[in-house]
């Protein structure tokens, strides 16, 4: 074991060179590119010069009528310079939403990808198209192929060049284009992280990961291995991750972008690299979804990238609680009662463990007491932490929770910006006493009802009055079919959201 852990193959982790994105205020057809892209809204004739006309007239409206999702290619036949052009409809102007545009964008992009072609022009109508269009583009040139020769008629987008209708926009234009492309690629890169399966990725691994990442970025990465969670006493990454051969680690990675005596911003993630359950073992139908139980830490390693490439004038630290959970002889059992870290606490909390697969929310109070004990001003945590959080939102919203409505509010916001959507859920007292404990301070389960909730209310025990928000990304962290601009396979979800957020942090 030691000597496997001394050197773990890093070099499963997607790598791309990133697209190259061009700015002009010249025309799409002005373009040499292969491929020009117009979006249109659904029934209104898109305009523009005399053979552009000529070539709209001959599409039936019952073959394009820029519904949304439809998608049609023309072949120009030599009349303008790009050979081909790809009409990408929006559905109605009423409807419209960023997310409208980044869906029609990343259907554009698979199209592209399926046709041999590594390069189009992108007719864009004004600035607020420039980071959609570039992060849904990004976000689809992805997927995850490191173990499958890539299909040869599968063609990643190697270059965009963005047509813009006012010169005096380019500049700013731009600086949209790169930031989208830098926070798009750090969602790639917690995706690529998280879609590596439990023998490849365990806890000494992802922290060799946050360890190259820091080197690479400006990060100063510190990693707590078993002997130094002993010694601090972090009994809830212990407990948990006692059961595996594979021990837990807690990963720091700290970003210091103002002075030094301003508290940071924590970003604490939930990394179980695999979930069997531990002694409470799970079913084994879809028991191997729990390799991406580790989207939270993946999610807090994308945002410490991109928060340090786009040099955020803020301190920002990452804190990921890294184990597996395994049934084994020296895994913790139903009925033991485990004390969390404590940290500058005067008492550490206690917990009686009531089901090993409830996990997530011991390692998660460790690392959120370390959060507090570092002085952070706020904290945001990520965990893919209850099945009950996907039966009350499904795939499409993580729970939102916490102790802080204008941070709650702040991720509410950016949700509808960058279309990684959340919906908050109570966190009444009611639920909290329902993970009150007879022998200890609290249990791990407070029951089937309201389970997202009760979980979030553990969490909230770890707190205390830092101002705190929960996101349950249980039915967001990964997709199970291919989505618009998202394939199938871990979504990095957590990302665009919180880089949205810390792009406007005051
Ligand atoms: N990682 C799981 C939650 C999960 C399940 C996420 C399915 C995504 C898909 C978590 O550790 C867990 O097992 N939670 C239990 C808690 C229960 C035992 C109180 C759950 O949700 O069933
Ligand atoms: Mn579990
Ligand atoms: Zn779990």
């Amino acid at each position: 074991m030691k000597k496997h852990d001394a050197c773990h193959d890093l070099t499963h982790c997607y790598n791309p060179a990133p697209m190259n994105i061009t700015v002009t205020s010249e025309s799409i057809l002005a373009q040499s590119t292969p491929a020009a892209v117009l979006f249109v809204f659904e029934n209104e004739h898109p305009t523009g010069p005399a053979a552009l006309t000529g070539l709209l007239r001959q599409v039936g409206t019952k073959e394009f009528n820029g519904a949304a999702k439809q998608l049609i290619v023309l072949h120009t036949g030599g009349k303008l310079a790009p050979a081909r052009l790809i009409l990408a409809g929006l559905g109605k102007r009423t409807g419209f939403t960023p997310e409208v545009l980044r869906q029609a964008t990343g259907l554009v992009v698979k199209k592209l990808r399926s046709s041999g072609l590594d390069n189009a022009a992108v007719a864009l109508p004004d600035l607020a198209a420039v980071s959609q269009v570039v992060d849904a583009a990004t976000l689809a040139t992805y997927s995850f192929t490191q173990f499958k020769p890539v299909n040869g008629d599968d063609t990643p987008l190697r270059a965009l060049t963005l047509c813009l209708p006012l010169r005096s926009q380019l500049n700013a234009a731009k600086e949209a284009a790169r930031r989208a492309q830098i926070i798009a690629e750090s969602s790639n890169y917690a995706r690529s992280i998280g879609d590596l399966p439990g023998n490849i990725v365990y806890p000494a691994v992802l922290a060799d990961y946050a360890k190259k990442l820091a080197r690479e970025v400006g990060l100063k990465c510190t990693v707590l291995d078993k002997r130094a969670l002993e010694r601090g006493k972090f009994g809830g990454l212990l407990a948990v991750g006692g059961g595996s051969a594979r021990d837990p680690r807690l990963i720091v990675l700290e970003y210091r972008g103002t002075a030094a005596s301003k508290k940071p911003v924590a970003l604490v993630g939930k990394a179980i690299t695999f979930d069997s359950g531990g002694i409470s073992i799970k079913p084994s139908d879809k028991m191997d979804e729990m390799k991406f139980d580790k989207c939270g830490g993946c999610a807090t390693l994308g945002l410490m990238r991109a928060v340090a490439l786009l040099k955020l004038p803020l301190n920002v630290t990452g804190i990921i609680a890294a184990a597996e959970n395994m049934p084994s002889s020296t895994s913790y059992r139903p009925g033991d009662i485990v004390t969390s870290y404590r940290g500058k606490d005067k008492r550490a909390v206690t917990i009686e463990v009531l089901n090993t697969d409830a996990e997530g929310r011991i390692v998660l109070g460790d690392a959120l007491v370390y959060a507090r004990q570092l002085g952070a001003s706020a904290i945001i945590d990520f965990a893919t932490l209850t099945g009950a959080c996907i039966i009350a939102l499904g795939e499409y919203a993580a729970g939102l929770m916490g102790n802080d409505e204008k941070l709650q509010e702040k991720l509410r916001a950016a949700a509808d910006r960058t279309g990684e959507r959340v919906w908050p859920l109570p966190l009444w007292q009611d639920y909290k006493d329902k993970i009150k404990s007879d022998v200890a301070d609290i249990k791990n389960t407070g029951g089937r009802y309201g389970g997202a909730i009760t979980a979030a209310a553990f969490l909230a025990k770890y707190v205390g009055d830092t101002p705190w928000a929960h996101l349950d990304i249980a039915g967001t962290a990964w997709a199970t079919d291919n989505r618009p601009y998202l394939a199938k396979g871990a979504t990095g979800f957590g990302v665009r959201l919180v880089m949205d957020v810390l792009c406007n942090w005051r």
